[in-house]
């Protein structure tokens, strides 16, 4: 894991540790909150305690394990009122839909469950189950619940389950935990109140039913700065092409778009009431002149199509931006790299943008990671070493929070 800065250091962090395959995780995200300097306090569930020892816990934490209201031995209580206000944070992680359906009803039958109903700090879930009780109607209300009174949910990813399924329940990796605790901690859900437009993925252009011209844009920068965006409080309106990846937070609402015109009218629809917009998507700038009904059929002659240019929705952005607006457009440039990207932050009218060089191997489309340098419309610039996309929206949102502040 990229180290990051240290403003989880000192912090005291309370994980509450539930019955769930994934608790085996909560022993990594010990080690790492303790090694960025965080003072750590373990709570188990009596549950937790079949999947992972409290030994475990409390050696990695360094402190003892709760798990009873008392010690049957000596009678001394654990208070839970003293262990919710002593907590800058409380992480439930994994958290069973059992346990997130307690809190969500304000029962009270174990220490942790207490401890939650006393904490005054910043509460977080990171759920594990199995994808069909994760998609129940049942839990998705009690964690809607959840969120209505402020608890921070960190979903669950896709992938393959205890159970053998694949859906989504899978309790996010420790690292990713840590990252998004960071960005709390920092006190950087200052976006609150805020909506910003994001595009992100590629366009498709069709040329008949079954063919297109499309590109190898992944959509993961644009969708690792909506996540961000979202953490930071702020509602969003993803418009995105056709991608793998997936929006998970729910302050992210997803419009999926197939052409550079449905993104132009999507982004037209939605930037009015937006207090800005970041354009990550790599739109088509040609489009067939027109479409073929049904499918084109092979011949012998050579095949021309003609193209005609799409509309620049950056450019449209920026020449209906008002000053309250913020405006960041992407750059992938070959050659003459920052004077063509300060080209375009001038021609499209953008306040910010980001520019990736074709030439940074490792970097821009369809990589996990990117290398960017972002120039301000005063052309103060600045460069960053290769990072995770997930690192990069971070720098990005970062820059935005401050030229938007
Ligand atoms: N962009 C857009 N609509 C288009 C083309 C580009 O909104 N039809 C946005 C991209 O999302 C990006 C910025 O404009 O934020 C620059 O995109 P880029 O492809 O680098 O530049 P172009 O203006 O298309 O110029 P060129 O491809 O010739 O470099």
């Amino acid at each position: 894991m990229n180290t990051i800065n240290n403003d989880i250091k000192g912090k005291k962090i309370l994980l509450g540790v539930t019955g769930s395959i994934a608790a085996y995780k909560a022993a990594a995200l010990v080690r790492l909150l303790v090694k960025e300097g965080a003072e750590v306090k373990v709570l188990m569930t009596s549950t937790a305690k079949q999947f992972i020892t409290p030994l475990t816990m409390a050696t990695l934490s360094k402190n003892p394990v709760q798990v009873e209201f008392f010690n049957p031995e000596n009678g001394e209580w654990n208070s839970h009122v003293k262990l919710g206000l002593w907590a800058d944070l409380m992480l439930v992680a994994p958290a069973s839909a059992n346990t997130i359906g307690k809190m969500a009803c304000g029962i009270a039958d174990n220490l942790l469950l207490t401890t939650y109903l006393s904490a005054r700090c910043p509460v977080v879930v990171a759920p594990a189950m199995d994808a069909d009780m994760y998609a129940h109607v049942a839990h998705q209300q009690n964690l809607a619940l959840l969120r209505l009174r402020g608890v921070h949910v960190i979903e669950p990813s896709v992938g393959e389950l205890a159970s053998g399924l694949q859906g989504q329940g899978r309790m996010e990796e420790p690292e990713e935990i840590v990252r998004l605790l960071q960005i709390l901690l920092e006190k950087k859900v200052c976006l609150s109140g805020k909506h910003f437009l994001v595009t992100a993925g590629p366009t498709y252009e069709s040329i008949d039913a079954v063919r297109f011209i499309g590109n190898i844009s992944s959509g993961k920068m644009g969708y690792a700065i909506a996540e961000e965006l979202a953490w930071r409080g702020a509602r969003v309106t993803l418009i995105s092409g056709p991608v793998h990846v997936v929006a998970r937070h729910p302050k992210i609402t997803l419009y999926k778009v197939s052409s550079a015109q449905e993104m132009y009218e999507a982004a037209a629809r939605f930037f009015p009431d937006a207090d800005g917009a970041v354009m990550a998507a790599a739109v088509a700038d040609f489009t067939p002149e027109s479409k073929v009904e049904g499918k084109l059929k092979r011949g012998e002659n050579a095949l021309s199509i003609t193209l005609t240019p799409t509309k620049d929705i950056a450019a449209y952005l920026g020449s209906i931006k008002k000053e309250n607006q913020t405006l960041v457009g992407f750059a992938l440039e070959v050659a003459n790299e920052h004077s063509n990207a300060l080209k375009k932050l001038r021609e499209k009218n953008l306040d910010l943008i980001v520019l990736n060089s074709l030439n940074d191997a490792n970097a821009g489309f369809n990589f996990d990671t990117n290398k960017v340098c972002i120039i301000d419309r005063t052309g103060k610039e600045a460069s960053y070493a290769l990072k995770s996309k997930v690192e990069v929206a971070k720098d990005i949102v970062d820059t935005l929070s401050k030229w938007a502040a």
